[in-house]
C-alpha cells in the first residue's frame, strides 16, 4: 500500500481523497498544517508556492490541493477566491448574483502540488455543471449544494459525488503517476 499525506485544513477534501484513494491502494493520511495561502488568479501557480511554502517546515513528501469554482456568467468568479466568498457571503450569495441569469454553466476546478522531496509535481482536474436556481441537499460541503452535475446537485449525491469530482480526476491523474513511479 502506498501511504502518502494530505496537508490541508478542509475535513471534506480530505475524506473525499481519502475514499477515493482506497480505490487505487493509496492510503490518505490526514495533516494539519497552518500557513499563509499565496494569493494570485492562477490556482495552479497557487498551489505550486503553497507547496513550495510548506516543503520548507515539511521533512516528509506531501501533497496538496487547491480548488475554486468558477460561474461563466461572473467570468469565473469566484474561482482563486472561492474560499474567502465563501466565508463572506456563502452559496446565498453566489445565487443572489445569478438572479435572473440565465447561463447557468460553471466549473470545479482542482489543482493537485505534489512535493517529492526535491521539486513540486502538479495534476488537474475539472467537471463542468451549473449553478441551481436554489440550494439542495446537506451531503458534502462548501459550493457543493448549489451545484449541478446532470440533474442532482454534488450535495444530493454523497458518495457518489466521488465519481465525477474535479478532485477525483486530479486524484486519479496523481495516484496513477504516483503508483507507476
Ligand atoms: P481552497 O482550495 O481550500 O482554497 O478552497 C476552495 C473553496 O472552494 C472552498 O472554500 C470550498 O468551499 C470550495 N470548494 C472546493 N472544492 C469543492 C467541492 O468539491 N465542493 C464544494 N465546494 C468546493
Amino acid at each position: 500500500m502506498i501511504e502518502v499525506i494530505f496537508i490541508t485544513s478542509n475535513e471534506g477534501k480530505y475524506r473525499e481523497a481519502r475514499a477515493i484513494g482506497e480505490k487505487y491502494g493509496v492510503e490518505v493520511n490526514w495533516m494539519q498544517v497552518e500557513y499563509l495561502e499565496p494569493q494570485g488568479t492562477d490556482l495552479k501557480e497557487i498551489a505550486k508556492k503553497s507547496a513550495e511554502i510548506l516543503s520548507e517546515k515539511i521533512d516528509s513528501s506531501f501533497f496538496i490541493e487547491d480548488s475554486g469554482l468558477f460561474v461563466e456568467a461572473l467570468n469565473g468568479f469566484p474561482g482563486p477566491y472561492s474560499s474567502y466568498v465563501f466565508k463572506t457571503i456563502g452559496n446565498s450569495g453566489i445565487l443572489k448574483l445569478m438572479e435572473g441569469v440565465e447561463n447557468r454553466n460553471a466549473y470545479f476546478m482542482a489543482v493537485i502540488a505534489y512535493w517529492d522531496g526535491n521539486k513540486v509535481w502538479t495534476f488537474e482536474g475539472r467537471v463542468d455543471g451549473k449553478i441551481a436556481k436554489s440550494a439542495r441537499g446537506d451531503a458534502g460541503f462548501g459550493y457543493d449544494p448549489i451545484f449541478e452535475y446532470e440533474d442532482k446537485t454534488f450535495a444530493e449525491m454523497g458518495d457518489e459525488k466521488n465519481e465525477y469530482s474535479h478532485r477525483r480526476k486530479a486524484l486519479e491523474k496523481f495516484f496513477g503517476w504516483l503508483s507507476k513511479r
